[in-house]
């Protein structure tokens, strides 16, 4: 990877993204050739927000790596109750570890982050902003379910506040992708998103029913309505319950379709389809643990 921090998928070449999940697929073939490659190492784990996945396979995926993790805990039991700022946090944190992963509510707080550390940083999602380690397993799941060249994929859902949506569309640029996008007008891509597509010359559709475009998809992308960063609670109940798929739903779809969600999930997707072959999200958060130790072992290889 050309950058020492992984920040944002914008930042993300073709050759980077590869490179990542090609590792990931060595390690899925053969893990024991990992065991100890990061012995003695140390990743310290910075949460702001709360998280399952993102945490705990960043966790596993160090110490399936030989190494081990310091966590910062919850913010209420952190000196950050104190006032400590982000920027003192971080380089105490460094001072304890030989990478860091950040969770936090703002968006910008991860690039603000990196600027005081020297050890590498990965961006775990700054507000509405990035996610792009999530990116990195959603390629791979794609690549593995459907491949991510001549590719149509559907995003659907909170595509404004939703951070790995604008990580992934951004890295599929990368890639001979189709991208539609079908979200209620008010939760439309944002602008810088939408410009940034637009300069690389994406294949993008906008949409607001997906019946519109679901026989045509390879994969549909399903993303949760980001609550908890509504403004106004008025605005989040008109749309809340909006965009739900089930077996029903899908009927029009092609046979192979690869249903993806990052998760957790409200309500978008029921049940029903859980034991369907359609579904991969659960694939998909498993999938986190190689390609979080690709990851991990690339950063953590680097000449610094
Ligand atoms: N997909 C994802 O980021 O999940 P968590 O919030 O549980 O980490």
């Amino acid at each position: 990877m050309r950058q020492d921090h992984l920040i944002s998928a914008s930042h993300l070449s073709r050759e980077d993204i590869e490179a990542v999940l090609d590792r990931a697929a060595d390690i899925d073939d053969d893990p024991a050739a990992f065991r100890q490659r990061h012995a003695g190492k140390v990743l310290g784990l910075c949460f702001f927000e709360p998280s399952t996945r993102t945490r705990m396979s960043f966790d596993s995926a160090m110490k399936r790596l030989g190494g081990q993790t310091v966590d910062m805990g919850p913010v209420e039991s952190s000196s950050v109750k104190k006032g400590e700022t982000l920027a003192d946090t971080v380089r105490v944190v460094e001072g304890y570890a030989d990478a860091l992963v950040l969770r936090h509510p703002s968006e910008g707080a991860a690039t603000m982050a990196s600027e005081f550390v020297d050890v590498p940083l990965v961006n775990a999602g700054d507000g509405a902003g990035q996610h792009p380690s999530q990116t990195l397993l959603d390629l791979y799941t794609i690549r593995e379910n459907a491949g991510l060249d001549d590719l149509t994929i559907g995003i659907m859902g909170d595509l404004k506040y939703g951070r790995t949506v604008h990580s992934l569309a951004e890295a599929l640029t990368n890639f001979d992708a189709s991208q539609h996008f079908v979200s209620p007008e008010s939760l439309r891509l944002p602008r810088n998103v939408r410009y940034d597509l637009h300069a690389s010359g994406a294949q993008v559709r906008e949409h607001t029913e997906l019946d519109e475009v679901l026989p045509e998809l390879d994969v549909l992308y399903v993303t949760r309505i980001q609550r908890e960063r509504f403004p106004d609670e008025n605005e989040y109940r008109k749309v809340a319950g909006q965009y739900q798929i089930d077996s029903e739903t899908l009927e029009s779809a092609a046979d192979d379709l690869t249903v993806m969600h990052p998760l957790p999930r409200v309500d978008e997707i029921s049940p029903d389809i859980d034991d369907t072959d359609h579904a991969t999200y659960f694939e998909q958060a498993h999938n986190g643990i190689p390609v979080r130790m690709a990851l991990l072992d690339i950063l953590l290889s680097q000449d610094r």
